[in-house]
């Protein structure tokens, strides 16, 4: 597209290297260090509080950090001045300016960068069509939609070319369709441009559906980088594990030492020895957490596998969910997609869970 190779830039990385963050006793950022390939789109996923706009803030500059370096194309940045960053950002509200025409917010950026007239208005119209807003140049942004206007955000972020674009909760303001909608539309845009991008969530839906890969911080810290896949088959931490996806916890002590990688039982706290997967090292007879997906339970005979009684079977057409009743008085939950072969237990039924070793992941339990 003509518009789009007017506005690519050559994509560049960025390295975040022993990131620190303090506010007061409070540490924002706690010794984070990633690198963002050059045109990969990069979602920094966590819970409110979690460090992320802490984190962009420090890529934009408008926050220095305490300690650590920040890298972007291989030039050092930590100390150079937002304005000089050459970076684009997008918040989560428009921050477009009410009395200028929508074309006006997006050359405002060429004007203060000294660009002449005629090729504000052709780089503008240009950034306008990438975001499939051409002929509403002449509008005012109260004569747009929500989604309309985050896009005028988005083309006036992306008019002087930056060289990283950086969105902090760009689409919370929107309903829920229309999120949806803009989740793709915004990938898409990138993936034209091919613009690096990091982009703020704390929904976890979001970050697997746009990202290449997502970080997941928690109280500052990085906890995992890795791709959607990655996240969801192999969490490395009981935290990635509850936060991406549904996960059960089953809570019990290791039969013996494992380490990494290896097979282990597990004592429930019911008194079922079970197998799952260590994670990471575990000492014999050490309490572990087992994380389980709802979907990576199957359904059996109560003399094989893990003996459970149905307290309740949900019903919500393209699943149903059974909540399962272990010895232990702990309650589960198991998913059997709609169209599966078996047929579904009765409330009050005894049944036998079993599940693929690799399934079950034990980690290590402090508490
Ligand atoms: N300017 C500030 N002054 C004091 N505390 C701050 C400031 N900015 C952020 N914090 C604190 O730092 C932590 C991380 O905040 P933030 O990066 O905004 O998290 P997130 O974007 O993940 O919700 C929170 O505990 C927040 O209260
Ligand atoms: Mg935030």
């Amino acid at each position: 597209m003509l518009q789009s190779a007017a506005l690519s830039s050559r994509s560049v990385g960025i390295e975040i290297e022993g990131l620190v963050k303090r506010f007061g006793s409070v540490k924002a950022v706690d010794g984070v260090s990633l690198a963002v390939e050059p045109g990969e789109f990069l979602a920094l996923l966590g819970p409110s509080g979690s460090g992320k706009t802490t984190i962009l803030m420090a890529i934009a500059g408008f926050e220095y950090p305490d300690e650590g370096r920040i890298r972007v194309g291989g030039e050092d940045l930590t100390w150079v001045p937002p304005n000089r960053r050459n970076l684009g950002m997008v918040f989560q509200k428009y921050t477009l300016f009410p009395h200028m025409s929508v074309l006006e917010n997006i050359a405002f950026p060429l004007k203060m960068r000294g660009l002449g007239r005629a090729e504000r208005e052709e780089r503008a119209r240009a950034a306008l069509a990438t975001v499939r807003l051409d002929g509403y140049g002449e509008r005012k942004p109260s004569q747009l939609s929500g989604g309309q206007q985050q896009r005028v955000a988005i083309a006036r972020a992306i008019v002087y070319k930056p060289r990283v674009l950086l969105m902090d909760e760009p689409l919370s303001a929107l309903d829920k369709n229309l999120r949806e909608e803009m989740q793709i539309e915004t990938k898409h845009l990138q993936r034209e441009i091919g613009i690096t991008v990091v982009f703020v969530t704390h929904d976890q839906t979001e970050a697997l559906t746009m990202a290449d890969r997502v970080a997941v911080l928690d109280q500052g810290r990085l906890q995992q980088i890795g791709s959607p896949h990655d996240l969801y088959e192999t969490p490395r931490t009981a935290f990635v594990a509850g936060f991406i996806g549904e996960t059960n916890f089953c809570k019990g002590r290791a039969q013996g030492a494992g380490v990494a990688g290896q097979r282990i039982g597990v004592t429930l706290d019911g008194g079922d020895v079970v197998e799952a997967t260590a994670v990471e090292a575990v000492a014999q007879g050490a309490p572990v957490r087992i994380a389980i997906r709802p979907e990576r339970l199957s359904l059996g005979d109560p003399a094989t596998g893990l003996a459970a009684c149905v307290e309740e079977a949900i019903y919500a057409g393209n699943a149903t969910t059974l909540l399962l009743a272990l010895p232990s008085g702990q309650s589960i939950r198991l998913r059997v997609p709609a169209g599966a072969a078996l047929a579904s237990p009765a409330v009050g039924e005894r049944v036998g869970l079993s599940w693929r070793v690799e399934d079950a992941r034990a980690f290590g339990d402090a508490a």
